[in-house]
C-alpha cells in the first residue's frame, strides 16, 4: 500500500486485474485523508467548478485555478497519482497551447498527469503532450465540457451511431498514447465492450461495474454536494449532515456560554 503510484503501475493494475480507485481532490486536506485511505489516483477535476466555485457546469473554470488547486492537492498526498483536468479552452484552440499548458501543470503544479476531454478530434493533441514526455488520460462519454452540444448531461451511446463513434473515441485515445481513459455516462454494456477493446485501463463514472476502475467527485459521495445527484453516484456518507449537526452545536453553546470551556481557555 506506502507505493507511490506511477503512470506505469496503474498499467500494471489493467494487466494484473486489480481495480484502480480514483477520487477528485482540490485541496490539501481532502487530498491527504484520500491518500492516506489509500485511493490510487487524486483527479483535480474541473468539476470543481460546480462543488467549490458554485458555477452552473465547468466551462468557466481557468487554467490559472486548475493550477493552483493542483498544486494543493500535490502538497497534501504521498502516494496517489495526481492527474489534473485540462480546462475548458485550455487545449482545444491549439496544439502549442495545448502543450505548453499541459506542460504548466508539471512545471508549476507538480501534477504527474494531465486530463483531456474528447476522443477523434484530440488524436492529435494527445500525441503531442505524449510526446513531451507528459502522461494523458483521456475522457469520452458524456464530457461534460459538450454539456450545450449534448443539450444536457444525458447519457451518451445510446443509439448505434453514437456507440460506435465513443467506440471510436476511445480508441483513439489509447491510438494517441493516453495511459488510460475515463468513461463517462455511457451504457454498461458499451464500457464493457471498450474496456475489452482496450488495453489500456478504463475508469468509469457512471458507466458500469466492467471498467478497470472507477471515479467519483468526493463532494458525491461524501454527500458534501445536494444540488444534485447523478443516478450513478453512490454516497458513502453524509457529511454535509455531519457538518450541519456540529456548526448547531457551536452556535448553541456560544450563544449558552459553553464555549469555550475550561479545557479549551488559557489562565
Ligand atoms: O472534472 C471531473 O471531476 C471529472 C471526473 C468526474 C471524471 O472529469
Amino acid at each position: 500500500m506506502a507505493e507511490k503510484v506511477t503512470v506505469p503501475e496503474i498499467s500494471r493494475m489493467k494487466q494484473r486485474g486489480e481495480k484502480i480507485t480514483a477520487l477528485t481532490a482540490y485541496d490539501y486536506s481532502f487530498a491527504r485523508i484520500l491518500d492516506e485511505a489509500g485511493v490510487d489516483i487524486l483527479l483535480v477535476g474541473d468539476s470543481l467548478g460546480s462543488v467549490i466555485q458554485g458555477q452552473q457546469n465547468t466551462l468557466p473554470v481557468t487554467l490559472d485555478e486548475m493550477i493552483y488547486h493542483t498544486k494543493a492537492v500535490v502538497r497534501g498526498r504521498k502516494r496517489a497519482l495526481v492527474v489534473a483536468d485540462m480546462p475548458f479552452l485550455s487545449f482545444q484552440v491549439s496544439v502549442e497551447e495545448a502543450k505548453r499548458n499541459a506542460g504548466r501543470f508539471l512545471q508549476e503544479a507538480g501534477a504527474e498527469a494531465v486530463k483531456v476531454e474528447g476522443g477523434v478530434q484530440l488524436l492529435e493533441t494527445i500525441e503531442a503532450i505524449v510526446r513531451m514526455g507528459i502522461p494523458v488520460m483521456g475522457h469520452v462519454g458524456l464530457t461534460p465540457q459538450s454539456v450545450h452540444r449534448f443539450g444536457g448531461y444525458k447519457v451518451q451511446g445510446k443509439e448505434k451511431q453514437e456507440r460506435e463513434a465513443i467506440l471510436q473515441d476511445a480508441l483513439a485515445v489509447e491510438e494517441a498514447g493516453a495511459f488510460s481513459v475515463v468513461l463517462e455516462g455511457i451504457p454498461m454494456d458499451l464500457a464493457q465492450e471498450i474496456t475489452r477493446r482496450l488495453s489500456i485501463p478504463t475508469i468509469g463514472i457512471g458507466a458500469g461495474v466492467q471498467c478497470d476502475g472507477q471515479v467519483l467527485v468526493v463532494h458525491d459521495m461524501l454527500g458534501l454536494f445536494d444540488m444534485y445527484t447523478p443516478k450513478f453516484v453512490k454516497r458513502y456518507a453524509d457529511l454535509r449532515g455531519v457538518m450541519t449537526g456540529a456548526v448547531k452545536n457551536f452556535i448553541t453553546e456560544v450563544r449558552e456560554g459553553k464555549f469555550p470551556d475550561e479545557e479549551h481557555s488559557f489562565h
